[in-house]
């Protein structure tokens, strides 16, 4: 198979970059607070957000919020080669431009809201996840949506499966904190601006002896 010139594959990765954030900002300008930020997250945002990942094991990995698709293609190259990876976004345009953009089976994008992760679990024919990531602005969300996305994250995770959120404000502690056993927090300093990272972890165990 003849390989494209180094030239040509940077002008390639520059156009692919160039869209990701002109896409970006243009939804930003339309939907200000369902976006909740003005560019896409940093490389070092992705890679210290999906650094503990148990990617041997993990068969069904959810994104709430892909966007543009700045942690999708990781997430793809880092997956099990039978896992699914359910990406599902609230904005119609970044759904249309994820489903454009990467070609892999493994990948279904769907549209609509977080809240309804249990149904497109089960549409996707699985019954549990086993880590989920979430790149919504919960600061911004209506009142009452945010508390109702994570309780049914965690009706859906297996145990011991993680939700991986990562937020501008300190807002998301309590959230996490009415649902989950064991949260670790941690900042993420090389991300404009800096951002906060959680770990939010089901414990079943602990939740029964309570
Ligand atoms: C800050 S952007 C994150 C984009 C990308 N993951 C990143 O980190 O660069 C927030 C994303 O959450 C999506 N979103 C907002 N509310 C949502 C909801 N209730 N369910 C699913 N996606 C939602 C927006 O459409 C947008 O794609």
């Amino acid at each position: 198979m003849a390989s494209i010139p180094l030239k040509k594959k940077h002008l390639v990765q520059r156009s692919n970059f160039l869209a990701q954030w002109g896409m970006f900002f243009k939804q930003f300008v339309k939907h200000p607070g369902m976006i909740g930020s003005v560019i896409p997250s940093s490389a070092s945002l992705v890679d210290a957000m999906l650094a503990d990942v148990d990617w041997a094991h993990t068969r069904l990995f959810v994104e709430y919020g892909p966007g543009v698709g700045t942690f999708t293609q990781t997430i793809l190259d880092r997956m099990h080669p039978d896992a699914i990876l359910l990406a599902i976004d609230l904005n119609l345009d970044f759904v249309a431009f994820l489903e454009a953009q990467i070609d892999d089976p493994r990948l279904r994008v769907v549209h609509g809201s977080a809240a309804d992760v249990r149904r497109f679990i089960r549409e996707a024919g699985h019954r549990q996840a086993d880590f989920i990531l979430s790149g919504i602005p919960f600061s911004t969300l209506p009142a009452g949506v945010g508390e109702a996305i994570c309780a049914e994250t965690r009706s859906v995770l297996r145990p011991d499966g993680a939700f991986l959120v990562y937020q501008y404000s300190a807002y998301m502690r309590r959230l996490l904190s009415a649902q989950f056993e064991e949260i670790h927090e941690r900042v993420e300093w090389r991300n404009i601006p800096p951002c906060r990272m959680f770990t939010a972890t089901k414990r079943e165990m602990l939740a029964q002896a309570a």
